[in-house]
């Protein structure tokens, strides 16, 4: 099929909403795979449905399952929960649905807005680190027709698992998702008529990974246990924004850690292999062309689409970050203590955010949102074990009583509020934070996305394209 032409660049997955809907229809209309973050998206719709966004209504509103509808409407302005807050995702069953459906219905909305208006690839970030949206945004993925699943930041061990078993309608449950220790769940029976769901099509799974056993481990367990394979992988080197995978000596990153030392050997594999954070002429046509010499089907480009002008970035934040690259002042670091996750974060140096140190010690800490919430299990006198949620970022007190050791808490940064306030949706007083690939500091001007798209892919291909992939108004 024409739709299905292999993409040869991947606009990656960025969050909190810096790859918005609107970014990713962009790209993908272009002939590039668009990509959505499915990082906090309970968040973004019900913001987006709280001020009567008439697309994300109206898009809710063909959402296939009517109580999802309704409690997601319920946020609209006139509904019963126009003025409450957004549930977290809580271990007490008896609340514990309501921010699951949530969730589901807030992906589905994200990647249906992604997707109208033509026939490009739509693929969504998932990451693993944010176990409890995991199975949530995977579901509501799938329902909306998502052509491809990209899952990283951490080992996405379970994803053939989860696709196979939710096409079949099932209930899920894993006791341990891989390399949090958290207990994930999702009802699907319940509300999902199996021939429905036998209907999704089976996206394009493509893991993203930084380094080769995990790429062998992953293959071999797919192919024993489910007989299939990774459609592609994304090769993430450690200058890529966003979270890294953390240094094998685990201070600070050698040679040891950089792509080169296992590009070939992944190869081997025979998955098709993207390369990202990998970019020594900025994330541009040359960067393509040298690593499909090399044997890559293409790159995922992820900074240059950052600061473009669909990103999901505020505006007056991407205007200080381009300014500061005109002036030769814009840096960015690894920071591998900030992340509640434990991984190295990526860190641009902006005034006024909290790549400032001054400035995270001044905010009172909070945990609100709870995206990067993991499972404690603690055994009570009564010898009974009790699940709670920690997170490194919350209050060291909150922490400690939930049975945490405080020492964790040291130097975190909550990076749910930070990130959302970064896009625009987080509350007045929470500072932003940006994070860029080492790539980003070449940006110095404001690029659309269809000139960042024609740049790597030419501006004829692109015409081609697009012409292929629309759809009749
Ligand atoms: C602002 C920003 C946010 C990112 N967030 C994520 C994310 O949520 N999940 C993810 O898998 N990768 C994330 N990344 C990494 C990108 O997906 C991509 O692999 C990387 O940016 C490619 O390298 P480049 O920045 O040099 O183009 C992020 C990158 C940036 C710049």
């Amino acid at each position: 099929m024409m739709q299905r032409e292999q993409p040869a660049l991947i606009q990656a997955g960025m969050g909190v909403h810096i790859s918005s809907a609107r970014l990713a229809n962009a790209t993908a209309r272009l002939g590039a795979m668009g990509v959505v973050s499915g990082a906090g998206l309970r968040h973004i719709v019900v913001e987006d449905i709280r001020a009567g966004d008439l697309d994300a209504l109206r898009l809710a509103r063909a959402f296939p399952f009517p109580r999802y509808v309704e409690e997601l409407l319920a946020y609209a302005p006139g509904g019963s929960r126009h003025n409450k807050p957004v549930p977290m995702d809580t271990p007490d069953p008896a609340r514990a649905a309501l921010p699951r459906r949530l969730s589901v219905i807030g992906a589905y909305v994200e990647v249906m807005r992604a997707k109208e208006g033509h026939r490009g690839m739509v693929g969504v970030n998932v990451m693993w680190k944010c176990a409890l949206t995991v199975l949530p945004t995977i579901y509501g993925a799938m329902l909306a027709g998502a052509d491809a699943l990209l899952c990283g930041a951490g080992v996405p061990m379970e994803l053939a698992d989860i696709v196979e078993r939710l096409r079949r309608g099932e209930d899920l449950e894993y006791e341990s998702l891989t390399g949090t220790g958290t207990r994930v769940q999702l009802d699907v029976a319940e509300d999902a008529p199996a021939s429905l769901l036998q209907r999704m099509p089976p996206p394009t799974l493509i893991p993203i990974l930084s380094n080769y056993p995990f790429c062998k481990r992953l293959t071999d367990n797919w192919q024993q246990r489910h007989g299939v394979r990774p459609g592609a992988f994304v090769l993430e080197n450690h200058q890529a924004g966003g979270h890294n995978a953390p240094p094998r000596d685990k201070s600070s990153f050698g040679a040891q850690d950089d792509l080169d030392s296992y590009f070939e050997k992944v190869l081997s594999l025979g998955v098709p292999v993207y390369v990202a954070g990998a970019f020594p002429h900025g994330g541009s046509r040359d960067d393509l062309l040298m690593w499909q010499a090399r044997g890559a089907c293409g790159i995922q480009v992820g900074s240059r689409f950052a600061l473009c002008a669909e990103s999901g970035m505020r505006a007056d934040l991407r205007e200080q970050m381009l300014a500061q690259v005109r002036a030769g002042t814009l840096t960015v670091s690894t920071d591998l203590r900030l992340s509640p996750t434990g991984y190295p974060f990526k860190v641009a140096s902006l005034p006024g955010t909290l790549s400032n140190p001054e400035l995270r010690a001044q905010r009172t800490r909070l945990c609100n949102l709870g995206y990067l919430l993991q499972s404690h299990f603690e055994t009570g006198e009564d010898g009974v074990v009790r699940e709670t949620y920690l997170c490194p970022a919350m209050p060291a007190a909150q922490y400690a009583r939930r049975g945490g050791d405080p020492a964790q808490t040291e130097g975190r940064i909550c990076l749910c509020n930070a990130l959302l306030s970064t896009a625009g949706y987080g509350p007045a007083d929470e500072l932003p934070l940006i994070t860029l690939g080492v790539s980003g500091v070449q940006v110095d001007r404001l690029w659309s996305a269809r000139e960042v798209v024609e740049d790597i892919l030419t501006p004829d291909y692109v015409a081609r394209r697009e012409r292929e992939l629309r759809l009749p108004a």
